[in-house]
């Protein structure tokens, strides 16, 4: 199986579409490695999906580098994006690169971080110091305060315009791949035929070069998902299912059997 990487994943636009999903442990990082998802991405979504918090805000470095090390060491072949969490890059560039730098340390193969023009100067110096960038567009769930909720965005023609704009910087400055979240799929449709580098959508149509799934949406761990989701499973209710079979076979005297 190839082995993916920034180049490759460039190499892909135009070729290939890629299903790329999140994760945050080993287990689950090496059951989407074995299946051939090219890029794992250790998501701040692990504050919702792993850490128990309503957003993704609460999520520390600490956080980020623990899953990180973890997914990194358990995949062979999958490019692993570590997710630059909310306080890490906001409070200066310097410390925006030792963040950063920290991600790679810790195995990741590249860093996503949320915002168009505005984080620009950190995408270039990002890549300049050889740490590999996939931008995020769209709605950037950090910002969540300032939408009043999970929002669409892009909707007006102005805002659309700003984000093709913003699209066109970030890759301008850099970036290998954008992601591209809960926009309209015609807007999603313009900015990836304006762009070289490959887009990743989220709830952004069928036409991006890549798609996200939350894995635990996509497993169907989550049983309420966006409409936007497909799930590929339903494991909640195995899960579930398989817990409570445990617990009254230890009740019943029918495990263990010696
Ligand atoms: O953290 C996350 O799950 C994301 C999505 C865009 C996949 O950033």
């Amino acid at each position: 199986m190839r082995k993916w990487n920034a180049a490759t994943v460039r190499a892909a636009k135009g070729v290939e579409k890629l299903g790329c999903c999140t994760a945050y442990d080993a287990c689950f990082a090496r059951l989407a490695d074995e299946a051939g998802v090219p890029i794992v991405l250790v998501g701040d979504s692990m504050g919702m999906n792993t850490l128990g918090y309503g957003t993704t805000l609460p999520v520390e470095m600490s956080d980020t580098l623990a899953a990180v090390a973890a997914v990194s060491r358990a995949v062979k072949n999958a490019m692993v994006v570590g997710d630059m969490p909310f306080g890490s890059y906001q409070c200066g560039d310097d410390e925006a690169m030792r963040s950063a730098v920290a991600i790679v340390k810790a195995g990741a193969d590249a860093v996503k971080l949320e915002g168009g023009a505005s984080v620009c100067g950190l995408i270039r110096r990002f890549t300049a110091a050889g740490v590999p960038v996939l931008a995020h567009i769209g709605m950037t769930p950090q910002s969540v305060n300032e939408y009043g909720g999970f929002k669409k965005q892009g909707k007006t023609r102005e805002a659309a315009e700003r984000m093709l704009a913003d699209a066109k910087a970030v890759e301008e400055a850099g970036a290998f791949a954008v992601t591209l979240e809960c926009i309209p799929s015609e807007l999603a449709a313009e900015i990836t035929a304006s762009l070289k580098i490959v887009t990743v959508g989220i709830g952004a149509g069928p036409v991006c070069d890549a798609q996200w799934l939350v894995m635990h949406d996509l497993l169907g761990l989550n049983e309420q998902v966006p409409s936007f989701v497909r799930k590929y499973a339903e494991l909640a209710g195995v899960v579930r299912g398989a817990f409570a079979a445990y617990v009254r076979e230890v009740r019943e005297g029918a495990f263990p059997v010696k």
